[in-house]
């Protein structure tokens, strides 16, 4: 129920460290814990979210040690996750359970999963159905929505699965549950979404093969060796740093040691398409990611017309581009975007509503909006703005924050300890 002030911020020069990726977190402890041996995490996530993953893991019985920044992970093979005892409480990480999901299926347990309020409002079917195929047990609410209970099976079959969404979630689920199944699983998404599972599972030497929008996993994968790595800074999390540096007159912001895979770099790509002034430098490859430090001075943007295309690599950075469109010269348009409906909030609706608080001039598309530009954002006074608990939308709102006139309030503002814990320090601090 935290509230917390934002204010207008001028003349920055920064040099920031942004936390560790989600994605890769979450990934790295799971294939971490069905690896033979020891793993080693350095520089993991601990956000709430990657917490409901790790003490996932600990139920189903892999011991997972928490020393400073790395995790110690003690591997139980590809076959060796219990039967919990409990149910497993996912929280408001849709990640967790999805990814999760794909692994539970080639493991003979029957595991139930259950999450927060909005976890148990987002669609489950579309892993769901493909699971089913391949030989698992499963049933839902609504056959849709947790709770879930998943019954796996030793003896999983192949798919050749198309999905009519982009979405690296689904991808991931139904590639690790190739992993247990004798023979070919092909995977084909309708535009390339995030492909850190791809990578990881080519840098741990499983036999996966990518081409284009299409990946194939040839099982039955037999083990894994246990592994090190190291997560670099999570770009979702500089995106709202990015967004400061564009924004505010006079400022130079560099962000070090950001993933920069080119799946998430659409936000980053479309700023520079409206004239910001964003270079990458330092890029190296570690752990089969690209990697480089990010710098941001403040730029004048026009306005864009995003395409269904360009979403997958930018999907989590929309409500943000929102914000930002109130700034350029001209109308932004966001179409094919109805992804954002069903993420931990509405986020076409939730983004809307709050910033037409402030003044801009916004309007809701069924698949995105349209946003009118060089808008003077204003609270008139002090005014609340709901984050809904959303962490992407308290982010977005308090990049909103520091561009408008006045006092902006965020509401349940403790929420971006989803994904960015030190947030609102390093936010204080420049
Ligand atoms: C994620 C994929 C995206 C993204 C989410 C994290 C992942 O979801 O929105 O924050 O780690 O695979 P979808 O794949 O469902 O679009």
């Amino acid at each position: 129920m935290n509230k917390i002030k934002v204010h207008k911020k001028d003349k920055i020069k920064a040099e920031i460290e942004v936390p560790p990726d989600k994605s890769i977190t979450h990934r790295a402890v799971m294939l971490a814990s069905i690896s033979s041996g020891e793993s080693v995490i350095y520089n993991f996530l601990n956000s709430k979210d990657c917490y409901s993953t790790i003490e996932a893991f600990r139920s189903l019985g892999v011991k997972i040690v928490e020393e400073k920044n790395i995790l110690k992970v003690y591997g139980v093979g590809m076959e060796g996750l219990k039967q919990p005892k409990n149910v497993i409480d996912a929280g408001n990480s849709a990640t967790t359970v999805r990814l999760l999901s794909g692994i539970i299926a080639g493991n003979d347990i029957e595991v139930k999963i259950v999450g927060d309020e909005s976890l148990s409002k987002r669609p489950m079917k579309r892993i769901i159905e493909p699971l089913s195929l391949m030989g698992a047990k499963i049933t839902a609410t609504e056959n849709n929505y947790l709770p879930m209970v998943i019954h796996g099976s030793k003896h999983l079959k192949p798919l050749t699965w198309e999905s009519k969404i982009a979405s690296a979630q689904v991808k991931s689920c139904i590639l690790f549950a190739g992993m247990y199944a004798e023979g070919e699983t092909v995977y084909i998404e309708p535009v390339l979404s995030r492909d850190h599972t791809e990578r990881m599972l080519q840098y741990l030497n499983v036999n996966i093969e990518k081409k284009d929008r299409m990946c194939i996993i040839k099982g039955k994968i037999k083990s894994i060796k246990n592994f090190e790595i190291e997560i670099p800074a999570d770009p979702s999390s500089a995106s709202y740093f990015i967004a400061i540096g564009v924004l505010t007159k006079n400022s130079e912001i560099v962000i070090r040691n950001v993933c920069v895979n080119p799946t998430r770099m659409g936000f980053i790509n479309t700023l520079i398409k409206m004239g910001a002034n964003i270079s990458l430098a330092n890029l190296t490859t570690k752990y089969n990611e690209p990697v480089a430090d990010i710098i941001v001075k403040s730029s004048r943007l026009k306005g864009i017309k995003i395409t269904a295309d360009d979403v997958p690599s930018m999907i989590d950075e929309l409500p943000l581009l929102a914000v930002i469109a109130t700034q350029a010269d001209g109308a932004t348009e966001i179409h094919g975007a109805q992804e954002l409906r069903v993420k931990e909030s509405d986020r076409i609706k939730t983004i809307v509503s709050e910033l037409q608080k402030l003044g801009a001039k916004i309007i809701e598309l069924e698949d995105g909006m349209i946003v009118m530009g060089n808008t003077k954002l204003s609270s008139k006074g002090t005014i609340e703005l709901e984050s809904y608990k959303d962490h992407r939308i308290a982010l977005s709102l308090a990049v909103a924050g520091t561009i408008s006139e006045g006092n902006v309030v965020i509401k349940d503002a403790d929420c971006v300890d989803i994904s960015f814990p030190n947030f609102w320090e390093i936010y204080n601090s420049i």
